[in-house]
Parts: C-alpha cells; structure tokens; sequence
C-alpha cells in the first residue's frame, strides 16, 4: 500500500487511478472516471446509439460477412470498456502503421529504427514483421496469390486487434496486391481506426543490389518461384499517407518524418 501511495497522482498505478481500489474515482477525486448504472466503473458509451458498437449484430446486417464467416451462431459480445475509456487508462490512442515495398526496399529497417524510436519516447507500440509472423501465425501459408492475400488479412486483422488496444502497431510486409493493402485499410476505417500506410519505394536494381537475404540472386536463379518484382507483381500504392525513398534517405530521417506526422495528426504524443 506505501509502494503504491508512493506513486505520483498522474501515474496509471496511482491507487486511485486503479479500477478495484478503494481510491478508485473517489467523489471529488481529479481522477473520477464517468459512473453508469450497470457497473461502478463502467464509463457510458460515447457513441451513445442503440446499437452499442459496429459489431452488433454483424452477420444478421451484413449479408457478405454472413455468407464468408463459416461460423453461423455468434454473436458478438460487447465489453465493458469503451474504446474511449481504454484510451484514457491506457494514456494513449491505437494506429496501425502499414508499410509496404519490395523486399529490401527497407520496411524491416525502418519499421525497427521506429518501434525503438516510439518506445523510448513513451509511445507503447509493437512490430509485426513478414517473415517473424510466418514462423508461427501464418505458418500454413506459402507465397501464392490466394495465401499472400490470406497472410494479409489475417496480419490485418492482428493489427486492427492492437490498435484497438491503443497500441501503435507497425506492420511491415511486402503486401504487394492493391486490393488486399486497401482490404487492410478498409477493416481499420469500419472500425474507427487510424490507418497509415507507409510506401518504402526503391528501385528494383537497389534492393536487388541490397539483396541482404540473397533472394534476388536465388529468384533469378529460378530457385524461387513467384517472387515479388521478378515474376510476381508489386502494385505500388496510389494513396500512402506518406512515401520514402529509401535509397535518397536515411533511416533516422525516415523514422522521424513518420514521427512527426503521427504527431501531427494526433495520433501520439510524446511523452519524454
Ligand atoms: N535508408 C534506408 N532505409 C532502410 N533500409 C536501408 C536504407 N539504406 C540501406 N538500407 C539497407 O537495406 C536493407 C533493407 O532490408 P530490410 O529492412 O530487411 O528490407 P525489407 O524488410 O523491406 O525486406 C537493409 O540491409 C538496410 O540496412
Ligand atoms: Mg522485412
């Protein structure tokens, strides 16, 4: 109890900051939170509307989502806590940043350089990386056109799931297909959450030259098949919030210019 009146006032550890504490939302308290009749701790939901959240309801309004979710009895269960709410215990908002480009052109690079960049500076944020998210989640899945675009939804899916937690989520995969980058973004906006797609743009010759796995030279060599800029296309994007040229630009540049905009549109802040 001494360790956690030691806490200053601001802190999320601050007993009467701790949902359960005899502290908690304390009448007259700075740090009473709103209080609704269902719960003691329950804050109102903002939005206010009949239907609690955009997933009520799901497949009874939604004809195409019926028809591609094999599971028919489900409903979706509502929580307690308000995306607002988890915002404000948490101290920050969700995103999801979305890099895409050929391999090497950088995402890997620059997307690391940022996750260390955002953590240091107070922002909680996590990286879901290609090839680290096919050794486990999306190890069923290979490079052909149907799998790549599985592995994209289901990285979208991830990532929306973070952002709702009001966690930064960096992605970096090549994600090649327009529609399926624009499926991602389409997810995130139905749910009201930012989406920041990040074009890693190099030439070909240079990631080609980079080549730090040595897959150009094996792609070349036909060793491997329906590889993205060799024998599989890359459809760049018509609409990235930002682009990089990774060969004219260095990393901290980068990561900074990446910065500056998820600061200027609100959606972080950093804290130190
Ligand atoms: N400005 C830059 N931004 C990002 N990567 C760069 C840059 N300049 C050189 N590189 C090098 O290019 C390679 C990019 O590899 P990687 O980040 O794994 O690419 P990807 O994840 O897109 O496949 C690395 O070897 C990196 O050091
Ligand atoms: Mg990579």
């Amino acid at each position: 109890m001494t360790r956690e009146l030691s806490q200053p006032p601001g802190s999320p550890f601050h007993p009467a900051n701790i949902p359960g504490s005899p502290f908690h939302a304390a009448p007259g308290s700075p740090f009473v939170a709103p209080i609704a009749a269902a719960s003691p701790f329950h804050a109102p939901n903002p939005a206010g509307a009949a239907s609690p959240s955009p997933y009520h309801n799901l497949l009874a309004d939604n004809p195409t989502l019926a028809a591609t979710t094999k599971s028919a009895n489900i409903v979706w269960h509502e929580g307690d806590v308000s995306r607002e709410e988890r915002q404000q215990y948490v101290g920050q908002k969700g995103a999801t940043i979305w890099f895409t480009g050929l391999s090497a052109s950088g995402k890997s690079t620059i997307a690391s350089a940022l996750e260390q960049h955002l953590l240091h500076n107070g922002v909680t944020t996590y990286r879901l990386d290609g090839d680290n998210v096919r050794f486990g989640l999306n190890k069923n899945l290979g490079f052909s056109a149907e799998d790549r675009t599985e592995n994209i939804r289901r990285i979208s899916e991830v990532a929306k799931l973070f952002a709702d937690a009001a966690v930064i989520a960096l992605t970096s995969f090549i994600s090649p297909y327009r529609a399926d980058r624009d499926s991602a973004r389409e997810l995130h906006e139905k749910a009201g959450l930012p989406f920041v797609e990040v074009f890693v743009d190099v030439p070909i010759e240079v990631a080609e030259q980079r080549d730090p796995k040595g897959l150009y030279k094996k792609a070349r060599a036909g060793l491997i098949k329906g590889f993205t800029g060799i024998d599989d296309p890359y459809e760049a994007p018509e609409k990235a919030e930002l682009h990089i040229r990774s060969d004219l630009e260095e990393v901290a540049v980068s990561v900074k210019r990446i910065t500056d905009y998820l600061v200027e549109k609100g959606y972080i802040t950093l804290k130190a």
